[in-house]
């Protein structure tokens, strides 16, 4: 009877890891934020091993550990993430045995005499059991639980933590992974913008106010030459247009850069600049902050930008309609066209590149474009706060 008893309680424990592990994949498969992920991880484990606190902290190459989330059982106090952060990982701590010996490890904070110590001691916290984390081989950091007064948190505490931050090692290196991602796009894009703006402003300072000066010294000639040479004055006079053309050209050039409306008159003004060069018929919604920050204001008149492009150049379209929207927890844009469809980010650059853009802002695209049933182009992106 005993026996039997105890395989149910262990098959409930295993299921209880289970539940908890598939909420966490759930998230990880929604393409959540690494934050997201990683404070439900935190909270299943805190919630399966009936922790107080429950902490994820990453080694750093300085022997230091930050704090990448700290979760608080509901009914205990509340306390913030201490150190800024950061903390120097003392050899006395759990976390640094269990980094040692990669093994679950547990310390009385009696027996933590550093500043980590302290913390516990103004917290309340009587024990730590902390487990490594390890990820593809290396060591990654750990999962530490938190237990308020001084009574020792169950014997089996390590082993069953132990079970559980295993599974949660590939979720854990996904959503690393994923981070890592993000903020190489966002890398990326940050370097081409910034590449945009300086070849604009180049062309700017340089290139354009040297041939405005040209120009006016071929104008200053073309007054000088004396009568009876009037093929020479019209040859001067041709040079000059030229010239002025090629200014105009290269003004456009650089306006298509970094489009100067979008800096001085917001994104809504840009934006209809934009629509109102659409030789298709644009229907146009903007329910948004007037300003947003700068690379958001970019994103997003880009994509019009290249959408648009699109419908002209593929599309065979009678009418377009733009929805942008933004409130305090995300951006949402939707351009839509009623053409022959079959858009295919695969076949160019231009959808592709857009991709980037928006994921290295943490959002996402979705391109909908049924052959014969028009395309349309839903982008969410999260907020500033
Ligand atoms: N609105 C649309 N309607 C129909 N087909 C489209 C539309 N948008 C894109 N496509 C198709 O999808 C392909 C990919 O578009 P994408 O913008 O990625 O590249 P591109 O326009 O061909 O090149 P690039 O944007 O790099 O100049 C296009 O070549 C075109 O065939
Ligand atoms: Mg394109």
């Amino acid at each position: 009877m005993q026996a039997s008893g105890g395989r149910s309680q262990h098959t409930d424990g295993d299921a209880d890891e289970r539940a908890a592990l598939q909420q966490v994949a759930t998230l990880v498969a929604r393409g959540a934020s690494p934050p997201v992920i990683f404070n439900a991880a935190a909270s299943a484990l805190g919630r399966l091993i009936k922790a107080d606190y429950t902490t994820i902290n990453r080694c750093e190459t300085d022997q230091t550990m930050s704090i990448v989330t700290l979760y608080c059982a509901p009914g205990v106090p509340e306390i913030k993430i201490p150190f800024g952060g950061r903390w120097p990982l003392k050899p006395d701590t759990a976390s640094a045995k269990a980094l040692r010996t990669h093994e679950p490890a547990r310390r009385a904070a009696e027996a933590i005499h550093s500043e980590i110590g302290d913390w516990h001691r103004a917290t309340n916290v009587g024990y730590v059991v902390a487990c490594p984390v390890i990820v593809e081989d290396r060591l990654w950091g750990t999962m530490a639980c938190l237990y308020i007064g001084s009574r020792p948190p169950p014997g089996d505490t390590e082993e069953r933590m132990g079970r559980f931050v295993e599974l949660l090692n590939s979720t854990i290196m996904q959503a690393e992974t994923r981070a890592e991602l993000i903020a190489s796009r966002a890398r990326l894009v940050a370097d081409a913008d910034a590449t945009r703006r300086r070849i604009e402003r180049d062309l700017h300072d340089g290139v354009q106010q040297h041939l405005i000066a040209l120009t006016l010294q071929l104008r200053a000639a073309e007054a000088n030459v004396p009568s009876g040479h009037d093929e020479l004055r019209r040859q001067l006079t041709d040079t000059a247009e030229g010239l002025s053309d090629v200014l105009t050209e290269l003004q456009e050039i650089s306006r298509g850069l970094q489009p100067p409306m979008l800096a001085r008159r917001g994104l809504p003004a840009a934006i209809k600049a934009l629509v109102s060069r659409s030789p298709v018929p644009v229907e146009l919604h903007i329910d948004a902050c007037e300003r947003l920050p700068e690379k958001f204001e970019v994103t997003i008149y880009y994509l019009i930008s290249e959408a648009l492009t699109n419908v002209l150049k593929y599309a065979h379209a009678s009418a377009v309609r733009i929805d942008l929207k933004s409130d305090d927890s995300q951006i949402r844009l939707r351009v839509r066209d009623d053409g022959i469809g079959g858009a295919d980010p695969a076949r160019g650059s231009g959808l592709a590149g857009l991709e980037d853009r928006v994921q290295a802002l943490g959002g996402t695209i979705q391109v909908t474009s049924p052959t014969g049933s028009g395309t349309s182009l839903a982008v969410t992106i999260p907020c500033p706060s």
